[in-house]
């Protein structure tokens, strides 16, 4: 039997469970995948322990994603320039860290159609999910980044540490002409949280916007968006789309994201 899980604190409101599952469960693999409630004190020992049990990996959460990366023997570049991890490989020589966040954003709007790449792309928000937005933002080859925080000083550290491209604009007014793209990557909108207020006027008719918070899934930005007539992309699909990578290291299968992995996470 192979065994992969996912390591958080807290690791109740994880999904990962329920969408591993459902994957094993289509392909008839024998495995099982777990969540795993390991506090910051216990990481270390229990990345050495794992692969002793017969684990082929992890996806690590809040708060594990920095210290995972730096446990790791071997990172992809994409992990090292984020700043974090979150899928480990166990091998014989150690352990391999990667984030699968960069790319599942990028799928999840390529899912959804064209959208324009060949102009300015708003970020809101400059925490730990913000930095895989912006480096697969930058991958992408977007001309420009607009990067946007409640403490401006936590952008402008980010834009000056990612680099190409990335300039600052204010979260109350952040500047949305020519924008092809907004992003939330703020808790705001979140259940239990402030909506997050913005005017949408500004932004050009065909441009995309998209949360990366799924809880809701349609978020008062998307409501907002979707209201004035533009496409929206929730952030449901990011997280099903980050998926994938670790599933077919650890358990050898292509796995799909369709309407059946969607449902089985939302039921
Ligand atoms: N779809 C997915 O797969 C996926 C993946 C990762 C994360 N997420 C979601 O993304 C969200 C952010 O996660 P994270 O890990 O980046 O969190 P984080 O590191 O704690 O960052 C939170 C961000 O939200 C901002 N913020 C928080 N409260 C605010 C308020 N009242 N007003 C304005 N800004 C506020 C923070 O601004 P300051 O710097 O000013 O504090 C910061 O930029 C969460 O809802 C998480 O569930 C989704």
């Amino acid at each position: 039997m192979i065994l992969a899980g996912v390591l958080g604190d807290p690791i109740a409101q994880s999904k990962s469970p329920r969408l591993h599952g459902h994957w094993l469960a289509r392909h008839g693999i024998d495995g099982a995948y777990v969540p795993l409630h390991v506090r910051p004190d216990d990481l270390a020992d229990t990345l050495r322990l794992l692969p002793r049990l017969g684990f082929a990996g992890v996806n690590v959460t809040i708060p594990h994603k920095a210290a995972a990366l730096a446990a790791a023997t071997s990172a992809t570049d994409r992990a090292r320039r984020i700043g974090a991890a979150n899928t480990l490989t166990f091998t014989d020589d150690g352990i391999e860290a990667d984030n699968t966040d960069a790319p599942g954003f990028l799928a999840n709007l390529d899912a959804a159609g064209d959208w324009p790449t060949d102009r300015p792309a708003v970020v809101l928000g400059a925490g730990g999910a913000a930095r895989a937005v912006l480096v697969a933002l930058q991958e992408r080859g977007l001309p420009a980044i607009r990067l946007a925080n409640r403490t401006e000083a936590t952008a402008a550290a980010l834009a000056d540490e990612l680099g190409r491209g990335i300039a600052t604009t204010p979260l109350a007014a952040p500047d949305l002409a020519d924008a092809g793209l907004v992003v939330n990557t703020t808790s705001l909108g979140m259940q239990g949280q402030p909506p997050l207020d913005l005017d949408l006027a500004p932004l050009p008719s065909d441009a995309l916007v998209t949360d990366i918070v799924y809880a809701p899934l349609e978020t008062p930005l998307l409501a907002s968006a979707k209201a004035r007539g533009l496409r929206t992309v929730d952030g449901l699909g990011m997280l099903l789309h980050q998926a994938a990578p670790g599933f077919r290291r650890w358990f050898g299968v292509e796995p799909m994201v369709d309407g059946a992995l969607r449902a089985a996470v939302l039921a």
